[in-house]
């Protein structure tokens, strides 16, 4: 690392938390960010104590911090602890919502053009089992939902929910998801946001965003482990009812033969097996991005922004992102090579990065003439002589062999 390049002390402080950072480039946060120290330790101590006095022992030991992650949680995107559930991932978490609404043939599901493949392919699956009938928004010319046709199409009376994945995978959007919150708002309807992308490199406030539902998982930008993520449900939904379709015994009691009362709050939405080391790598997680603040998100969308600028200057490269707001995720086609590929090229060479098909969106793939797309997702802790030095190994990838 040169030293007129040195990265800040901020970033010092964040790579020292960061044991990963020795010994890669990681530039895929979007895929799974390096976990700081904090959750590396909450993760390994727990499993440990789980080893030395039993599952449920250490469980009913960490009662109060496993407490308190839906409370980190919850600070983390503008909610009481009770609106959190604690799910595997943040599909579950999608599909939790989604499933607890009573579907009919010739309802409505509102969403967008560029919603994650899985949740795609679960409107598309509800559409071939219910007769649910799936409409996607306009996109601006400038890339990005058009809140205003998502208006034109939520008026149907039909419509049950408008369901919008905030920072799509690939791409580098940033949907207005406030803008269709309030659309939602004026007409009465639902609104399922997935934030998978969002938390940890953007301000979540689910109140500014009016939203009813909203998934998320711990292992991206938040930093946290794998295999858990979270929903947070409205108080209106609570209120209403809501509840899973294969609610199990931690979402509610059987008191009798033929009934059962659903829990309080948003555990209703959680399954009774908990990973537990993994909720508390999650309140670590969410402790540090609290620490954080936005000057991580920031930082992550400038590096992101240089890169950008790097690539695009490269032989054959071609930016891919869209929309009016640009975040941390950058993605590139690169003619005549195969993504996957040159991202296990640079893997072998020490710098992550990962690739998608078209099957991973194939509406997104085909507006952009794209067969594989490579992407980079730097974060706060990356540093700019990362980059560059990514972006030289690329570049020698690219122009020595086809
Ligand atoms: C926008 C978006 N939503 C949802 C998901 C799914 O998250 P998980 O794998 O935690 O279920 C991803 C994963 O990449 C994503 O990018």
């Amino acid at each position: 690392m040169s030293a007129s390049t040195s990265p800040s002390l901020a970033t010092d402080h964040w790579r020292r938390d960061t044991p990963g950072c020795e010994g890669v480039i990681h530039l895929n946060n979007a895929g799974a960010a390096l976990m700081p120290k904090p959750v590396i330790d909450a993760l390994t101590t727990y499993v440990l104590r789980e080893a030395q006095i039993g599952g449920y022992e250490a469980a009913d030991e960490a009662a109060m911090r496993v407490r308190e992650t839906y409370e980190l949680v919850g600070r983390l995107v503008g909610a009481p602890d009770r609106n959190i559930a604690l799910v595997e991932n943040a599909t579950v978490a999608f599909a939790q919502a989604l499933s607890a609404f009573d579907f009919r043939p010739g309802d409505l599901i509102v969403t967008t053009r560029a919603d994650y493949p899985s949740n795609q392919l679960m409107y598309l699956s509800l559409a071939r089992r219910l007769g649910v009938e799936i409409v996607r928004a306009e996109d601006l010319p400038e890339g990005g939902t058009d809140p205003d046709s998502v208006r034109r199409l939520a008026r149907d009376p039909h419509t049950r929910l408008v369901a919008l994945s905030w920072v799509p995978t690939n791409s580098g959007l940033v949907q207005d998801a406030r803008a269709v919150g309030e659309v939602c708002a004026q007409l009465g309807v639902p609104y399922l946001v997935d934030a998978c992308q969002t938390v940890g490199q953007m301000a979540v406030d689910v109140n500014d965003l009016r939203c009813d539902y909203l998934a998320s998982t711990a292992r991206k930008f938040l930093r946290g482990p794998r295999g858990i993520g979270f929903l947070y449900v409205s108080d209106r939904m609570l209120e209403r009812g809501a509840f899973p379709l294969y609610v199990d015994m931690r979402g509610a009691d059987w008191t009798d033969p033929d009934s059962f009362r659903l829990a309080d709050g948003a555990r209703r939405f959680e399954n009774w097996e908990f990973a537990y080391a993994l909720v508390l790598g999650l309140a670590e997680a969410a402790r540090y991005a609290l620490s954080v603040g936005s000057a991580g998100g920031q930082r992550a969308w400038t590096l992101a922004a240089e890169l950008r600028q790097s690539l695009e200057r490269l032989p054959g490269v071609r930016v891919l992102d869209r929309g009016r707001e640009r975040c941390a995720i950058v993605t590139i086609d690169v003619r005549e090579h195969d993504a996957a590929d040159l991202k296990l090229r640079l893997r072998a060479r020490g710098v992550n990065t990962s690739s998608s098909d078209r099957e991973d969106g194939v509406l997104d793939m085909d507006q952009k003439s794209a067969r594989t797309v490579l992407r980079f997702s730097p974060h706060y802790y990356n540093t700019e002589d990362e980059l560059t030095t990514a972006v030289s190994m690329l570049e020698e990838l690219i122009t020595r062999s086809p």
